[in-house]
């Protein structure tokens, strides 16, 4: 979590620096700070937001062309401003993204050494001990370069020293750090798109990278010391692609946003007959016809995806396969299987459960891994023998929507690919789902038109302190995901349960005051699922229900029916989702709540 800019150039930086902060606050947003040189060394910081550090920054006529800068997702110590960073030590000041794991011991020696301690973070020790290494007669360079080796932890971080006007430090091990290059200038950020204002060309910093910034251009060593050189990529990213356009959020911009998401994922098959394993990387044919059984490791959204997969992959491609949570995986003893392939899902690739789920399933023996990742050159994906980049663009709105239907249609796209391998798909059939795949998006299209009728559900639940969501089968998922939205921007409590469960005791909570939201495709389980709604109307439940076409379920007293299109067969969990996404938006809104920016939470999750 949290995001750090840094930039050296020939011009004032500081609007470089907050453009950059407000692109990157979707990372944290507890508080924000920036540090300039100008003959001495100007730091603000503010526990507001971006636009509120732009204004202080403004008001106290902060300038400079060397500078670093922060947006903060507080780990260690409250939010509060003598939390936020840059921390500064005599003339050192720090940026940080990651968490340092010795830092009490650290504080330790750093105290007997004389420093004291002015706030709460971890990150505080990084500037004593850079100071500490200076005051030794070491240069910027060495003086960092020697810290970073006493520190355990993850941490991406961007140096400067009032002293020496002509550099700026970077160094990252276990947290995402990039240069950007531009025209006489150079540039340090989180991600790519706080550079997409200045430049397009990055350089992607490998774990262990310790960097020196001049006006001349970027020095590179590995983490063995050695003078490296790495490739500038030119990044596909637009300034629009950032933008917000017309839409009064990010969440309601990237929902919208799922047809194209979603036509762009499925790009390399849209046009073909049939289906290669190659889209997953040049080994996939060989490795995936080898293996026997799947373990998928994710968190949060990104695990409800995995679910569903897991309904596709036993049901289509006939091979077993286990879902976890990738933070319960790591710290449990498993059995490995040197012919299971693991999979990992992540939007942003560098969620630190994930990434050592990973790690951990490979110490263990198992050989194969894939990643469906949205972030290229991500960690997780370079992780990873076989790939698979969703194209959904940059989802900025903390709650993830584009992420989690496009990592969906990947999904879809590797379970007819193993099916194929495994020959458990016929031509004809192959054909068939690659139609309704290509159709995917024009459906997703229809069904964000029910967003009016979703938007008088959500009216209902403003008022409401708590809601089920039911769904039975792959649409069990859909349901945990569509409680998942809604508590985490509306902050309205919901759960989900698998509707056969509903009897089994979460029965007990239903009354008028607890709305019922239930997932009613016409698949095989639909009558199961009718006598569940049954057990909930009887018991004075408010029914919410997204029913197809043809399911004949007939709005009534307590029971509120959305029609979705024909029943979508293997996709249906798709279109599903869209609804689910359009009521958590809509009911946050109603309740005043930063939609894009939920209390507590932020986009990347690089601690544990
Ligand atoms: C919820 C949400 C989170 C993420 C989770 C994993 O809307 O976005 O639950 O899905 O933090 O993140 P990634 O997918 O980046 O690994």
């Amino acid at each position: 979590m949290c995001g750090i800019v840094g930039a050296i150039a020939k011009r004032n930086v500081v609007p470089i620096l907050i453009e950059g902060l407000k692109r990157l606050e979707y990372r944290g947003y507890d508080s924000a700070g920036v540090a300039v040189l100008n003959g001495t060394l100007q730091r603000v910081r503010s526990t507001g937001r971006v636009a509120e550090l732009e204004k202080m920054a403004a008001s106290q006529g902060v300038s400079g062309d060397l500078g670093i800068a922060h947006t903060r997702w507080a780990t260690h110590g409250v939010p509060s401003e003598r939390n936020a960073h840059p921390h500064v030590s005599g003339g050192i000041s720090v940026v940080h993204n990651g968490i340092i794991e010795n830092h009490e011991a650290m504080r330790q020696k750093l105290r007997a050494l004389g420093y004291e301690f002015l706030s709460d973070t971890d990150t505080e020790v990084i500037a004593h001990l850079v100071h500490s290494h200076v005051k030794t007669g070491r240069g910027l360079f060495e003086a960092v370069r020697q810290a970073t080796s006493e520190l355990v932890g993850a941490y991406a971080i961007a140096v400067l020293n009032e002293k020496d006007k002509t550099h700026l430090v970077v160094a990252r091990h276990g947290a995402p750090l990039l240069l950007g290059v531009g025209e006489g200038e150079l540039f340090a950020a989180s991600d790519a798109s706080a550079l997409v204002q200045v430049t397009q060309k990055i350089i992607y910093l490998e774990d262990g990278d310790c960097a020196e910034l001049t006006l001349d251009g970027a020095k590179i060593f590995d983490d063995k010391g050695n003078a490296t050189n790495r490739a500038v990529h030119v990044s596909q990213l637009t300034p629009d692609a950032v933008e917000l356009g017309s839409y009064r959020h990010y969440m309601q911009k990237e929902i919208f946003e799922q047809p194209m998401a979603v036509a762009n994922t499925l790009e390399m098959v849209t046009s073909a007959q049939t289906l290669s394993a190659n889209l997953f990387g040049v080994e996939a044919e060989n490795i995936l016809s080898q293996i026997n059984q799947m373990l998928i490791l994710a968190c949060g959204t990104s695990y409800h995806a995995g679910v569903v997969a897991r309904y596709w992959l036993e049901g289509i491609a006939g091979v077993p396969c286990n879902v976890e949570i990738a933070s319960e995986y790591r710290y449990r003893d498993s059995v490995p299987d040197p012919r299971c392939l693991v999979i990992t899902i992540s939007q942003s690739g560098e969620t630190a459960d994930t990434l050592a789920a990973l790690q951990y399933a490979k110490s263990l023996g198992h050989k194969h891994s894939l990643s469906i990742c949205n972030v290229p050159e991500s960690a997780l994906l370079r992780a990873s023998d076989l790939r698979f980049l969703t194209r959904a663009g940059p989802e900025i709105g903390v709650a993830s929507t584009k992420a989690f239907t496009t990592q969906l249609a990947a999904l879809a796209l590797l379970t007819l690919a193993v099916a194929k391998l495994k020959g458990r798909l016929t031509a004809e059939r192959e054909a068939q789902l690659l139609k309704e795949l290509r159709h995917l998006p024009s459906a997703l299209t229809t069904v964000l038109h029910v967003e009016p009728q979703v938007k008088m559900w959500a009216e209902k639940f403003t008022n409401m302190q708590h809601a089920l969501f039911l769904g039975r089968g792959i649409h069990w998922p859909i349901a945990m995901e569509g409680a998942l939205k809604l508590k985490e921007i509306s902050y309205i409590h919901a759960e989900a349960y698998a509707a056969g469960e509903l009897k089994h005791g979460p029965l007990a909570l239903v009354d008028k005051t607890m709305p019922v939201v239930a997932i009613a495709p016409n698949d095989a389980l639909l009558e199961k699922l009718k006598s569940n709604l049954q057990e909930v109307r009887a018991r004075g439940g408010e029914l919410h229900v997204l029913a197809d076409q043809d399911t004949r379920i007939m709005p009534a007293e307590g029971l509120h029916v959305i029609r979705m299109p024909d029943h979508a067969g293997m996709l249906s969990p798709i279109l599903h989702t869209i609804p689910l996404q359009l009521l958590a938006y809509h009911a946050a809104l109603e309740r005043g709540n930063d939609v894009d920016k939920p209390r507590n939470l932020a986009k990347s999750v690089t601690v544990e």
